[in-house]
């Protein structure tokens, strides 16, 4: 079997690549990334703070340590004919879609920002599914880490999907989920998994979308085998996500910024979480639906993790940074009854190895703590520009 993994030098990529090498040894694990997030970063003055080795050097170290099966193409999955070129050599059984600009912060710096990021999304995904159809290859499962954030901050519970919907009449139907994303870049996801459910009517294409929430954490099992093996990290406003941030500023003492009211309620899940689930919906397949899962563990108000960051810093290092409140760059909704069904998730991934972020805080502090100087010669980084 081959399977193709797109966005392979990026911060769930990587680990996911070890991993799936490691669960499917005789299989071939093609990687394909043009490395633009690696120049993203840089444009925001910033850069991953655990510094990360060339795709060669991670492919050299890896296969010494046995991960053997991992291919790798440079290339720009919005052009046609780079997509057709890997689609009709590889004929893969598997894609793995996770090639992406990634940041709402960054798709909303300008017009040309939020146009590219949207192009970047739907070309990549339209280009991937149509070359597979073309090239008769519709029995090729397609997946695609899209977002929770197509599902906005409604004050229902969110389905993994759909939403049962009763009109006046009293007449209902199960419809998919409204994308009501409040970025350009979260907005884009929706158009991706909108694209996914017209593939799968048309040809009875497999599409699972897997809706990931907020990833946090720095390494997973594989990862932490060899330092060339780490993934990236980021603490910038634009790349950075919130637990990941948080830690960085507890390492160096600075407040933990909280958007507006903090009363927002986002979902979480850890890195290694991520990449299990990723693996195993890889090895459960899917018969011919468009299939949604809801990849989060934990939803939780931004408030409180602010809190007990806050005391987790002063019994760790005898001081805490304090809690500061700004006005929120983002527009969003900062109230509602946000809650998630995420059974059929939890059903694939088994018994999570971080149920919380807690878990998760003690390794993520323990490794950042040695770059502590990288992150304060980033400190002006960490927190919104005024625009
Ligand atoms: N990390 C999270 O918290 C999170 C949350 C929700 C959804 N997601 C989604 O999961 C996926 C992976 O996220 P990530 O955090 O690893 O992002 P990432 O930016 O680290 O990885 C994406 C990779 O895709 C590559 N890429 C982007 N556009 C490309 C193109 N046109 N052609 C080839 N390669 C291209 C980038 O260079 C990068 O290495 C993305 O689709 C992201 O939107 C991530």
């Amino acid at each position: 079997m081959n399977i193709l993994l797109t966005g392979i030098d990026g911060y769930m990529g990587w680990p996911t690549a070890l991993k799936l090498s490691q669960e499917f040894p005789d299989e071939r694990i093609i990687g394909v990334d043009n490395f633009s997030r690696r120049k993203w970063v840089k444009e925001c003055g910033s850069d991953s703070i655990i510094p990360i080795y060339s795709m060669k050097e991670r492919l050299k170290v890896a296969k010494e340590h046995g991960f053997e099966n991992i291919s790798f193409i440079e290339g720009d999955l919005t052009k046609k004919n780079f997509v057709d070129k890997i689609i009709s050599i590889h004929k893969p059984e598997v894609v793995l879609h996770l090639a992406a600009q990634p940041s709402a912060p960054y798709s909303q710096i300008n017009g040309a920002k939020a146009t590219f990021t949207q192009k970047n999304t739907v070309l990549s995904n339209a280009n991937i599914m149509w070359s597979l159809r073309e090239h008769e290859l519709t029995d090729t499962h397609f997946i695609e880490t899209t977002t929770t954030g197509i599902y906005g901050a409604p004050n229902i519970r969110i389905g993994e999907g759909f939403v049962k919907v009763v009109d006046g009449d009293g007449n209902s139907d199960v419809l998919p989920f409204p994308n009501i994303a409040s970025s350009w870049y979260h907005v884009s996801r929706g158009f991706g998994a909108t694209n996914m459910m017209l593939m799968n009517m048309q040809t009875g294409m497999p599409c699972t979308d897997v809706r990931t929430s907020i990833v946090y954490g720095i390494t997973t099992e594989e990862t932490t085998l060899d330092e060339h093996l780490t993934t990236r990290f980021d603490i910038d406003f634009y790349f950075g996500t919130l637990f990941n941030r948080w830690c960085a500023m507890m390492i160096i003492n600075h407040p933990l910024t909280v958007y507006g009211s903090g009363r927002q309620i986002k979902p979480f899940i850890s890195l290694e979480d991520t990449a299990t689930s990723l693996v195993k919906i890889v090895k459960k397949g899917n018969k011919g639906e468009y299939k949604v899962y809801n990849q989060l563990v934990e939803y939780v108000r931004i408030k409180d993790i602010a809190e007990w960051m806050n005391s987790a810093a002063e019994e760790l290092f005898g001081k805490a940074p304090g809690i500061e409140y700004i006005p929120n760059p983002r527009k969003e909704k900062e109230e509602s009854k946000y809650s998630f069904e995420n059974k059929n998730f939890l059903k694939v991934l088994g018994k999570p190895k971080h149920t919380s972020m807690r878990d998760a805080l003690p390794e993520v502090l323990e490794k950042l703590k040695k770059y502590e100087d990288r992150i304060g010669a980033y400190r002006d980084r960490l927190i919104p520009k005024k625009r």
